[in-house]
């Protein structure tokens, strides 16, 4: 039996939507199928970012920044991911251990507690972070949650176990919903520890269930519940706040303790996700200005993928399989694309003038990769009015040709995940505007 995380995009799907329509009884009510014929995709003409509420087109970056950007981070607030409360005042830092000679003296791993609130029996997440002991400090830093707990981010053994609810795996991994030994190192793959740190940048993760559990009602012990008068009794209305704008709330909670963190440069944060992740990366990303980079690793619908195409999952099945990582009101779009206020490459555009960088997979059709390339070749007009050059292509890339100078691209081969191949690509890309940060101008067109 394969874990949950291990089911495709449409397997994975269909699990839901089953359980969610009470069983194939109900089968005429399901969602149309995903399309996957690119003649069928359809081209219908996105909302320009450009173009302000009152009918005015903006052409300098300052009427971009005073006026159109939150006009558009608006649009996302109050349709998409829901509105996400602040630092809230009490919160604090608790440093649970330190290793000055972790990963064979490579690292210092710092393993340390937010108290949300401030309160010991309030919510709270656990944060990872690996310095590296042979580097400039401060270092610039990737930031990322991780699915699989902070222990499977590597199988070094003095990383704690999550204490919050996991989704039980059958390798033994997870038992009774919470973390065994089993899974250590289990998403190692998946996060180059050792280049990260040898090109000389720290780590610093969280496990996402420590900020909401990932399932529809995971939200009534999360943070979401926590922070609400009515706890588990919260009637939300139809802009608040969703799973993934929870998620997206703790990358910046984890932002607040790196600027605590003298061997880190919180200024050089580079926040990446994968998928749900990833989705919640760009989401950290636009809201949150701090973070100096965003990544998104095959982020797909509700991400990087432009929503009016029909390629992949729709917002009618993502809304229909996880109901709970949107904000009510974006139910109002499923099968109605075309009349959402704005597309993903107006969320692209919140990140201008920051280096943004979006990757696709050949095989993850699910995730639509053309509808990831549009999405950040339309987010260029945003990034012209700063004088940035966006993708430097007209026309997505071939396979493993990485694109880009302020907004990236690459689509490699292979399939839905994230490989050596994306991070040498990220590494790459926050080397070019970490280390050698000289802005290329926009050619003259
Ligand atoms: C499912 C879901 C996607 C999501 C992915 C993941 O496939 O439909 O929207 O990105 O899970 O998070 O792995």
């Amino acid at each position: 039996m394969k874990s949950i995380l291990q089911l495709s995009g449409r397997a994975l799907a269909a699990l839901a939507l089953s359980a969610f329509l009470g069983g194939p009884a109900l089968a005429a009510t399901q969602p149309r199928p995903a399309n996957y014929d690119e003649a069928k995709a359809g081209s219908q003409p996105l909302p320009d970012p450009l173009l302000r509420n009152n009918g005015a087109k903006v052409t300098d970056a300052k009427t971009w920044v005073s006026k159109r950007r939150p006009e558009v981070l608006e649009l996302f607030q109050t349709q998409m991911y829901g509105r996400s409360p602040g630092r809230p005042k009490g919160m604090r830092f608790e440093t649970l251990s330190v290793d000055a000679q972790a990963l064979g003296g490579k690292a210092t791993r710092r393993q340390t507690r937010v108290w949300l609130t401030g309160k010991t029996n309030g919510p709270f997440m656990d944060v990872l972070l690996y310095v590296p002991n042979q580097a400039a400090k401060p270092a610039p830093a990737f930031l990322g949650m991780n699915f699989g707990g902070n222990h499977a981010v590597n199988a070094d053994p003095g990383i704690r176990l999550p204490e919050r609810w996991m989704r039980d795996t059958k390798d033994g991994a997870v038992v009774n919903n919470r973390a065994t030994e089993a899974g250590r190192g289990s998403e190692a793959r998946r996060w180059a520890v050792d280049a990260i740190l040898e090109r000389g940048y720290a780590l610093a993760t969280v496990y996402y269930g420590d900020l909401e559990p990932d399932f529809a009602e995971g939200w009534k012990t999360g943070v979401r519940a926590a922070l609400s008068k009515d706890g588990a009794g919260t009637q939300f209305k139809p802009d608040a706040w969703g799973a993934i704008g929870a998620w997206a709330w703790g990358l910046s909670r984890a932002l607040d303790y790196l600027e605590t963190e003298k061997a880190v440069d919180a200024k050089r944060v580079a926040v990446m996700g994968h998928s749900r992740l990833g989705k919640t990366a760009l989401w950290a990303g636009a809201q949150d200005e701090r973070f100096a980079i965003v990544i998104s690793n095959d982020s797909g619908e509700g991400g990087a993928a432009l929503a009016r195409r029909d390629y992949g999952e729709t917002t009618e099945i993502i809304n229909r399989s996880f109901p709970h990582w949107f904000c009510g009101k974006f139910k109002e779009y499923s099968g109605r694309e075309s009349s959402l206020p704005m597309d993903q490459h107006e969320l692209i555009a919140l990140m201008a003038p920051r280096p943004v960088y979006v990757a696709s997979a050949e095989d993850d059709k699910w995730a639509d990769p053309r509808g990831e390339f549009l999405a950040a070749k339309h987010a260029e007009p945003v990034y012209a009015l700063f004088g940035r050059a966006g993708l430097g292509v007209a026309d997505m890339p071939a396979v493993n040709q990485p694109v880009g100078e302020f907004i990236g691209y690459h689509i490699r081969t292979g399939k839905h995940d994230v490989t050596d191949y994306d991070w040498q690509q990220y590494l790459k890309f926050a080397d070019r505007h970490f280390k050698q940060p000289a802005a290329r101008p926009v050619p003259a067109t």
